[in-house]
């Protein structure tokens, strides 16, 4: 009962009104003791006491109250100027409040202020990252933007000038290359508005049941001939009885298409890409895209689903790429309720886990 303010409160009060009431008993006692009476004649001398006695008793009980009172508005008035500071410190840090550990209202109080400064701290920091990484987007989508058109427009200009001088293997040269720029920006600008769209839940999977064994085969034969060119070995290695998913098939192959087309950008001829598929359990399924290529610094690993993040930014063989596959892979992975992880050791390769939940058994009948 004493823990809270309202306990604490009525305790003190009962315990003025004991004071006074017993002060005042044995104050009237004394007065009308018998022999007091008889030697007391005087009326005037018996009022005046009797009026010090309740002056007394209201004195007092107003110095009880104030003392409650002070003590009270002391600790709120500390609460104050602490969300003072915090508002003046631009909501940076959060409230250290230092309760008197009673746990009476005023603690509670103070607890839900704490809490609620740690809160507001800690969605300012991400409006802060959310804030940087929309202005890192912006800086890098203008840059991959301005590279390849005015690449475009330098070679155009270029044919217009010089269309009469230029001889017609010069020409086409010219369009080549304005075409594979364009073909560039045409990427670009599709992967960055499919990720939008899916990040903005805009674009929802189709789910079918489908076995992933065959897809997996599928991606593996598209890729098979550029691989073979490029002198790398693609396995594929699917375990028996892996049970069928629930997934978008078009997702699902694009997932594929991202982690093998990195596989083998980043893998030397003579290298091998191996597409493995095998049950996790029961519950799921689990697929592997691993190369024997240059691998990711551990420090980065964490990185490569971000949009935009490239371990190589710069380098001029992948000006091609914006850094979004993994963005938009991750986001597809996560649509379907399944996790995608990284593992990497630089110089040997780098191995994708993609895990997703297998489709719920079918009742007979
Ligand atoms: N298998 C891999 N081996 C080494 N590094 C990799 C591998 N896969 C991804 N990375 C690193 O992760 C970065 C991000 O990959 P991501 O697929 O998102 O982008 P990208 O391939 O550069 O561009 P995009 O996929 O948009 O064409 C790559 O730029 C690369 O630095
Ligand atoms: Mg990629």
């Amino acid at each position: 009962m004493f823990r809270s303010l309202y306990g604490r409160l009525a305790a003190v009060l009962m315990g003025v009104f004991v004071a006074v009431g017993g002060l005042m008993i044995v104050a009237s006692q004394t007065m009308f003791e018998p022999e007091r009476l008889q030697t007391v004649l005087e009326p005037n001398l018996l009022l005046e006491l009797a009026t010090y006695l309740i002056v007394g008793a209201v004195a007092f009980s107003l110095l009880a109250a104030l003392i409650v009172f002070r003590f009270l508005t002391r600790r709120l008035r500390t609460l104050c100027e602490s969300i003072e500071v915090f508002r003046d410190g631009g909501f940076s840090a959060p409230l250290q409040l230092a309760g008197n550990g009673g746990g009476d209202e005023i603690d509670m109080l103070a607890a839900v202020f704490a809490e609620m400064s740690e809160r507001i701290v800690c969605q300012l920091e991400a409006l802060a990252q959310v804030d940087a990484r929309r202005r890192e987007l912006l800086a890098n989508v203008s840059h991959d933007l301005r590279t390849p058109l005015a690449s475009m427009q330098g070679y155009l200009e270029t044919l217009l000038l010089k269309d009469g001088s230029l001889t017609p293997e010069e020409r086409r040269s010219y369009l080549q290359v304005a075409t594979r720029h364009c073909e560039r920006l045409g990427k670009l600008v599709r992967d960055l508005f499919e990720l939008t769209r899916l990040e903005a839940h805009e674009i929802r999977p189709q789910p079918e049941r489908f076995p992933l064994a065959e897809l997996v085969q599928d991606v593996a034969q598209k890729f098979e001939l550029q691989a073979r060119k490029a002198g790398q070995h693609l396995v594929t290695e699917i375990a028996p009885e892996v049970p069928m998913v629930l997934a978008d098939i078009g997702m699902i192959e694009r997932v594929l298409e991202n982690l093998i087309e990195n596989a083998m950008r980043y893998t030397p001829a003579e290298g091998t890409i191996r597409v493995t598929l095998q049950a996790d359990g029961g519950a799921a399924v689990r697929l592997g895209v691993s190369d024997t290529g240059k691998g990711i610094a551990t420090n980065e690993l964490a990185n490569v689903f971000d949009r935009y993040y490239r371990v190589d930014r710069g380098e001029p063989g992948n000006a091609a790429h914006a850094g979004l596959g993994l963005a938009i892979t991750r986001r597809i992975v996560e649509l379907h309720a399944g996790t995608i992880r990284a593992e990497s050791t630089p110089g040997q390769g780098t191995r994708f886990v993609v895990e997703l939940p297998a489709a719920p058994a079918v009742s007979p009948g």
